[in-house]
This record gives structure tokens, sequence and C-alpha cells, in this order.
């Protein structure tokens, strides 16, 4: 059993064959996913696959990238949205200071703001970075106690990993862990403590190496688990239970 716990199929790159996506994944024990929103589109998206899938939740959330689109209409209807039964967390948020797609200031008020409402309705959040770990680990840990949540795709060193979670996080962990130039994601992957370790795919992108530059899919989570499996020694099965363990405890106990 595996837990893909960042998936973006609400995205159009799915529309032509969403439905055999979802059956691949079911044949590759891919029994649950959750879907992302990154902008009000996108939250709407991924809760309406929600509505129609048992298996599928969703979060919804502003990116850094849009973070000029968290208008208070906006940030009301999230509010709304977060009392949806399947709607598990909130985001994904935080900084991306790779692409700069927006002020920095501005990216900070967005992400302080989806804080506030985490705090709030107590929900789980999924944290983006990009180059942004400086900025955004001491925003988190000023609330230290008050939020949970999972550093997505992270792609820090082992202390940065630490730091973490030492507030509590989940670190989670993507197709760049099987590339060959990913020392430090592998080297995590190592180091994890079991209860906080998730997987994901985050597709459409970031697809495994066998893969690598095309369109990634939820079934691929597999992939993850086998290189982390290999990674610590363990097997794919052990990793399939502990992440999915981990998974129930962060998201569906909200
Ligand atoms: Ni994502």
């Amino acid at each position: 059993m595996f837990i893909d716990s960042h998936a973006h199929i609400q995205l159009s790159q799915f529309n032509q064959d969403r439905e055999a996506v979802l059956t691949r994944a079911e044949k590759a024990a891919v029994t649950n996913i959750l879907v992302i929103g990154f902008d009000m589109e996108t939250s709407l998206g991924a809760v309406e696959l929600a509505e129609q899938h048992t298996h599928i939740y969703a979060t919804v959330g502003m990116h850094p990238h849009d973070a000029k689109d968290l208008t208070p209409d906006v940030l009301k209807t999230f509010r709304e949205l977060a009392a949806h039964p399947k709607v598990v967390a909130l985001g994904e948020m935080g900084l991306d200071y790779y692409r700069d797609l927006s002020p920095r200031p501005v990216q900070k008020t967005a992400f302080e703001e989806q804080l506030n409402l985490a705090e709030e309705t107590q929900l789980p959040i999924v944290i983006h970075n990009r180059d942004a770990y400086m900025d955004i680990l001491p925003i988190l840990e000023a609330r230290n106690g008050r939020i949970r949540g999972v550093l997505h795709c992270f792609t820090g060193d082992v202390e940065l990993m630490h730091r973490g979670l030492a507030i509590g996080f989940h670190i989670g962990i993507g197709g760049i862990v099987t590339y060959k130039n990913a020392a430090d994601v592998q080297a995590v992957a190592r180091a994890v403590p079991e209860d906080r370790l998730l997987i994901e795919t985050d597709c459409p992108w970031l697809a495994p190496q066998f893969r690598r530059g095309k369109r990634n899919e939820p079934a691929y989570v597999r992939a993850v688990a086998e290189k982390i499996a290999e990674l610590r020694d363990t097997s794919i099965e052990t990793i399939g239970k502990i992440t999915t363990k981990n998974f129930e405890t962060l998201f569906k106990s909200a």
C-alpha cells in the first residue's frame, strides 16, 4: 500500500486520460492520493476530484508564485472550503526565491495569512520551498506548537531536516531521490525518522529517473518508495506501511 501525498492530477495535463491514470495508480497499490491546490482554480479542482472519488483527498491554498491573488475574498473561500470533509490540509503555501514570480514581501504576507488560517482551522499545512528555507524555517519556528504539516519535496540537507523535525514537521520525499546527483536528498531519505517520512510524486512534474522529463503520475510513487527502501536497507512494503501510517496520522486525524 502506498499513498501519493502530493499530486496535481486536477491539471489539464491529465484531462485526456485521468481515469486511466487513476486505474494505473490503483493497480500499483496506490490507495490514496492527496490532490494539492495552489491557487483558487486548482483548489476548487482538487475538491471536485475529492468529491468524486472516495480515495482522493484535497488541499486548498495559494502558491507563493500567485501570492498577489490571495485577496480577502479568496481567503474567505479557502476558509469555507477548509470545513469540507475531504479537505485535509491547507497549501501548498510558502516562499519561492528561485523564480521570484511575486515580490518577496507579498509572498511573506500571503504565507502568514495562510498560517493564521491553519491555526484557526487546526488543519495541517503543505509547505513549498525554493531557495527560501532561511526565511521559511524562522516563520514556522515562531509558531512552533501551533501548526503542523509537511515540508513537501524536501531538498535541504540533513541539518535543515533536523530544524523541520524539531518543530514537528514531516518530510516529503519525491522523485528527486531517484536522480543520480541527489546526494543531499538521499542522505535525508536515509536519516529521516520512521514516523516523519512521507512519499509523493508532485505530478505532473518531477518524474522519477526511469521517466525523467516526461509526465509524472501517482503510480510512480512506487519508484520513490523503492529507492528509499534501498537507501534505508529495508523492504518497499515497509516503506509503504510506515508512510501510509504517517499520512493517516498527519492528514486524516484532522
Ligand atoms: Ni506541488
